[in-house]
């Protein structure tokens, strides 16, 4: 086996560039098919002000502490920490990241699967004249299919290690930023047509009007949860990504315009989807069906309505995309560097192993639908181990690691680009990693799984 020479290290090419690749990671099923749901399942309003008070408080703060460790250290996410801090056990968070990143892409792809039904239905104008019944069959039919959900789900796959083959300017990037441009635009043409609908006023009143009485126990560790799985931190995808971004570039301002991207699209699909909710009369928490069985209607009721079903699920399918090949880089660019495996073999490999875990959580809404762990199909269980355990205990020792492990003298460095630019929050910054962000994500956890009540 080659060892890796890390002269040779792929980069991102433009600041354009990193925007979009770390905004395309961002950005994905989290926010179109995920955030609505949860926010569905949690009552709303009140939901999203937490959540919204997470990703300031605590999810731009991890985030760009990823972008700073990887950059710093030039590594994939386990080697990072391997190189910062040598003769640890810190690599341990890394390996976590690697073992994370399984668990995530292999229901990530289930529903990513779902997807490029969803586009296949469009083109062959599937939904028209269909009742919301009808529709909402259609997808229970075919989700406890085998057959055809696999077999979206191995296309998705293919695709999300193609683009990982090619490499990180010519593949990830190169992508990320024709897509992400035209994801945006195709979501507000959606959120127009959504809040013109009969009944619209309802959805956005669910969205936008906290109801905190609709708060359960485990609302606050879904809205951290959601936080992290959005913003795509806690694992190591950023760090990852931090090691690709040029030392000249302003790391802070990266962090704070890729959570803003990420917080607005999210709260876009939220107003494209909600007022079709109530409009239809679909309950807000169908749970992880909700877009597949509102959005149909909205399309056979618009003018154009082919045409932008079409558009809205191949862009929910590329969103899905730009997304996974993120999940899956964390895993190959820790097998290229430490383990001296060719690029393309450790895409294969990777891939291969991620997709037969897949296979399983896309069966459990069928098949093996009676398979049940703590009353969660495999599926709920991949998703709630990732979401709510891993990412949140990942994002503790990343902060600690930089905050303490590290420190100031490090972080003002790494964040300054050696002086190039002010750091005037430092000292805030260093407070919320050292101290706030890693008790609140503490408690928020211990909470949330029961240990701890109030
Ligand atoms: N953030 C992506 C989304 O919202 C999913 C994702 C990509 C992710 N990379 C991640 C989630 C790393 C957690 C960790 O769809």
């Amino acid at each position: 086996m080659a060892n890796f020479d890390p002269s040779k290290r792929d980069s991102f090419g433009t600041k354009f560039g990193v925007i979009a690749a770390a905004a395309g990671s961002a950005v994905g099923l989290g926010n179109i098919w995920r955030f609505p749901y949860i926010a569905g399942e949690n009552g709303g309003g009140a939901f999203i002000l937490i959540y919204l008070l997470f990703i300031i408080a605590i999810g731009i703060p991890v985030m760009l502490s990823e972008f700073t460790i990887g950059r710093r250290a030039q590594r994939n996410a386990f080697g990072s920490f391997k190189k910062l801090a040598p003769n640890t056990y810190w690599y341990l968070i890394g390996l976590m990241g690697v073992v994370a990143a399984f668990v995530i892409l292999s229901f990530y792809s289930t529903v990513a699967g779902w997807t490029l039904e969803y586009i296949y239905l469009s083109i062959t104008n599937a939904f028209a004249d269909k009742s919301p019944d009808q529709l909402t069959t259609m997808f229970e039919s075919f989700k406890s299919g085998t057959f055809r959900p696999i077999m979206w789900q191995l296309i998705f796959m293919i695709l999300t290690a193609w683009i990982v083959i090619a490499g990180v300017k010519k593949g990830i990037e190169k992508y990320a930023k024709i897509l992400m441009p035209i994801l945006l635009l195709l979501i507000i043409i959606m959120d127009i047509r959504a809040v013109t609908l009969a009944g619209a006023s309802e959805g956005l009143e669910f969205l936008f009007k906290p109801d905190f009485s609709k708060l359960d126990t485990n609302s606050v560790l879904e809205a951290l949860g959601q936080a992290f799985f959005s913003l795509s931190i806690g694992m190591g995808t950023l760090i990852t990504y931090g090691s690709y971004i040029n030392k000249k570039q302003n790391l802070t301002t990266t962090a704070i315009n890729v959570s803003a991207a990420d917080t607005i699209i999210a709260i876009l699909a939220g107003i494209a989807i909600f007022p079709a909710v109530f409009a239809f009369g679909i309950e807000p928490n169908a749970g992880p069906d909700l877009i597949f069985r509102t959005l149909p209607n909205i399309f056979q009721q618009m003018p154009g309505g082919y045409f932008f079903s079409l558009i809205f699920f191949i862009l929910l399918g590329v969103a899905a995309l730009t997304s996974s090949i993120s999940v899956l880089e964390v895993v190959v660019a820790y097998f290229v560097e430490e383990l001296g495996i060719l690029r393309k073999r450790a895409t294969i490999i990777a891939a291969v192993s991620i997709t037969a875990l897949g296979v399983l959580s896309t069966m459990s809404w069928g098949t093996f639908g009676e398979v049940r762990i703590f009353n969660f199909n495999i599926f709920e269980l991949l998703d709630f181990t990732a979401s709510s355990v891993l990412l949140p205990i990942g994002g503790v020792f990343i902060v600690v690691f930089l905050g303490w492990y590290l420190g100031k003298n490090y972080i003002k460095d790494e964040i300054s680009s050696s002086g190039l630019y002010k750091t005037k929050l430092i000292n805030l910054f260093i407070l919320i990693i050292k101290f706030l962000a890693p008790i609140a994500i503490a408690l928020v956890f211990l909470h949330g799984i029961g240990l701890l009540k109030f």
